[in-house]
């Protein structure tokens, strides 16, 4: 039997390895199960023996406190960042500037894949991880040390292969880029899904956002990866003489890093260009580039530096993918701040892997500026492979007839009674402050009323004073209010306070139809949100329909369906629903009756000798179904009656959906 300590050594050379295997060589010869039990025999003895823990054991990964606030930190050598360039007459460009700053030299050119996460600089102290810094300015950034040792695939001791990789002196810098896996990414937001909460907009947003988490418990439950792209000493200011050889040497020390080329001259680094613009797709991550430098290090260091960027590398930028898209509506959306935004409203298309429905037009100048009209068939295209937006109006295709859209007379149609005006210089139209609060005494009065959260002694005026008195920002700022802030206004005593609190207390799980409601979302009343309750179950799924399958729901036309994504689509509506998350509020997920027809969208067409389409359409309902009032993509099944109308016979033909007659529906649903 051998010492607690032999073992506990030894398990901590099993885990290490193994996680080697998993991140850097991506090939595990074990399976999860076998290196989580290893984990919990590890944790087991230093359990039993905590003087045994030390702070680089695999299970210390995670600090116990979370902190107040980051600490900033100098950079020993800055961050830079790259030149971007767009072509390959770009790049032939910056070989020719090379090359005249380097007669003669003829440089090998390094090619790798840009990642879109955000960059970092791990710094080891004999070869043990002592901190983690952000890169902020590039030449002073935050200590985010307890953040990024609960990632993974950091060593948090660098590994030691041979005598000529021997970092366990000195100090080492390796920099990098944290990112998400797109596939972790898709399943953290599947499981917040599950669970109700609202789904993140992106991989590299949620990295980013995820590493400024003041809790490193929060972050160890975020399934983030470190991809290295430079090494050097800071010390003795060495560095391996190539990137290539740099890269291997990352490898060797513990670090995960991309499959990369070295070519002399350009048509090694074409080929490279090639293969990735076309297989980007296929990467584990998101890109939106490639990084080319002149791979000899004293090389790349003597053509030195413009502004921030190195003369020695550029970024090549994978044009954005684009797409034709037909404008159904703008919509005005109005944030938090008051500001009025614009928002393009299309018919889903497919784009650079993703259905999109939606691209904010930032102002009213941009919609003069690009003469964008309704019915417009307009350019989109990704910008940074993520936010839709709109290049350019293909004329050619314009309707007849179309007028140029007035943006003031459609803020008085969309908001009438408010009052909007544009500060002089500013592109943005925003509301009068007195309209601000007034629209949102309203909105919180509506929020708080019988049909909707029917908050106890939430009526006009308590409102009224909560928001006088700047108490309440947003709807989600009732459920922070103390006692202490109420017992100052003098609307409130002692038992008064208690008694609005307790009622805001009981609103923090309410029904999800009430909660739709509740937000006062244009043209969702009551019937709409139990509707869309229904149909999607969860908030979440809700805000990640499409137009088409929210356009499904009976007795939602198009303006309603524009109207709901539109309002999820604004940012400060999905960071009001982050608050209301992050305060507690969980509105109960809609149960839908589980019958024989759930889920099934069925459309109903001509008259049923059995049955009125009334009642058909209860039918439906009653057994988990929806009852379409048209025929589409989305529909599973037609229902023909007699002398059936030939619109919806020949759209489920076309459309290849089934059709039944009055006898077999009868039957399923008997
Ligand atoms: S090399 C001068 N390699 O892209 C910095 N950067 O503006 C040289 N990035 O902030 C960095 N993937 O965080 C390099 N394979 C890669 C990269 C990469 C992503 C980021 C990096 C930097 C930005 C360039």
């Amino acid at each position: 039997m051998n010492s607690p300590k032999v073992r506990a050594d030894e398990l901590r050379n099993l885990i290490n390895r193994y996680a080697y295997e998993y991140y850097v060589q991506d090939n595990p010869s074990v399976t999860d199960g076998v290196y989580d039990s290893l984990i919990q025999e590890l944790k087991a003895i230093e359990k039993a023996h905590p003087e045994l823990i030390t702070s680089e054991s695999p299970t210390q990964r995670i600090a116990a406190e979370p902190l107040d606030k980051f600490a900033k930190v100098s950079h020993a050598k800055p961050m830079l960042s790259l030149e971007d360039v767009f072509s390959m007459v770009e790049v032939e460009a910056w070989v020719k500037r090379v090359d005249k700053l380097l007669p003669g030299s003829a440089p090998e050119f390094f090619c790798d894949i840009k990642m879109d996460g955000l960059a970092c600089a791990l710094i080891y102290q004999n070869g043990r991880l002592e901190r983690a810094v952000t890169r902020g300015d590039g030449r002073i950034g935050e200590d985010v040390t307890q953040n990024v040792r609960t990632i993974a695939s950091v060593p948090l001791v660098l590994r030691r292969p041979n005598e000529a990789a021997d970092f366990s002196r000195g100090t080492t810098e390796v920099r990098g880029e944290i990112i998400m896996y797109k596939k972790d990414f898709a399943a953290l937001n599947r499981h917040r899904q599950e669970q109700g909460l609202p789904v993140f907009a992106n991989p590299r947003n949620l990295a980013a956002g995820t590493i400024r988490q003041l809790d490193p418990k929060l972050v160890a439950s975020r399934p983030l990866r470190f991809r290295a792209y430079d090494l050097f000493r800071e010390d003795d200011n060495t560095y391996p003489p190539t990137f290539l050889e740099a890269y291997q040497l990352l490898r060797d020390i513990g670090f995960a890093v991309n499959q990369v080329e070295a070519h002399r001259g350009l048509n090694g680094v074409k080929r490279f260009v090639a293969v990735w613009q076309d297989k980007r797709h296929e990467l584990p991550f998101s890109t939106d580039g490639l990084v080319i430098k002149v791979n000899d290090r004293a090389q790349y260091e003597r053509l030195g530096v413009v502004g921030k960027n190195p003369r020695g590398a550029v970024a090549y930028k994978f044009a954005a993918e684009k797409t034709t898209a037909k404008l159904r509506g703008i919509v005005i959306s109005l944030g938090r701040t008051g500001a009025a935004t614009p928002v393009a409203v299309f018919d889903p298309v497919q784009l650079a892997g993703t259905t999109v429905q939606h691209a904010s037009l930032h102002n009213a100048d941009e919609i003069a500026k690009k003469d964008i009209r309704l019915g417009d068939t307009v350019i989109i295209f990704k910008a940074g492979d993520i936010i839709p937006q709109v290049e350019s109006v293909v004329k050619e295709m314009r309707p007849p007839g179309a007028k140029p859209f007035d943006f003031e007379g459609e803020l008085k149609r969309q908001f009438p009674g408010l009052e909007f005006n544009r500060p002089k210089g500013e592109a943005v139209y925003r509301l009068r402050s007195r309209s601000g609060k007034l629209l949102l005494k309203k909105a919180l009065t509506h929020f708080a009323s019988r049909g909707a959260l029917d908050i106890d002694k939430l009526g006009e005026k308590n409102v009224a004073a909560l928001v006088d008195a700047g108490l309440v920002r947003d709807l989600a700022d009732i459920y922070t209010l103390k006692t202490k802030q109420l017992l100052k206004l003098n609307r409130f005593a002692e038992l008064s306070a208690a008694n609005l609190l307790a009622g805001i207390q009981k609103a923090k799980r309410p029904e999800l139809a009430r909660f739709i409601y509740g937000l006062g979302i244009r043209h969702v009343g009551q019937r709409t949100a139990a509707d869309l309750a229904t149909r999607f179950g969860s908030l979440s799924k809700l805000a990640n329909a499409t137009l088409d399958a929210i356009e499904a729901v009976e007795g939602v036309g198009p303006v309603v369906a524009e109207s709901v994504v539109a309002w999820f689509a604004d940012l400060a509506n999905r960071r009001l629903l982050e608050k209301f998350d992050s305060v507690g509020v969980r509105p109960k997920t809609a149960r839908k009756p589980a019958g024989k027809l759930q889920g099934k969208a069925i459309a109903v067409t001509g008259t049923l000798k059995n049955m009125s389409r009334e009642e058909a359409a209860d039918q439906i309902r009653a057994l988990g179904g929806v009852f379409q009032t048209g025929v589409g993509k989305n529909t599973d099944f037609l229902v023909a009656g007699q002398s059936a109308g030939s619109a919806k016979l020949s759209a489920a033909k076309r459309l290849r959906k089934p059709i039944l007659d009055e006898a077999a529906f009868l039957e399923m649903i008997k």
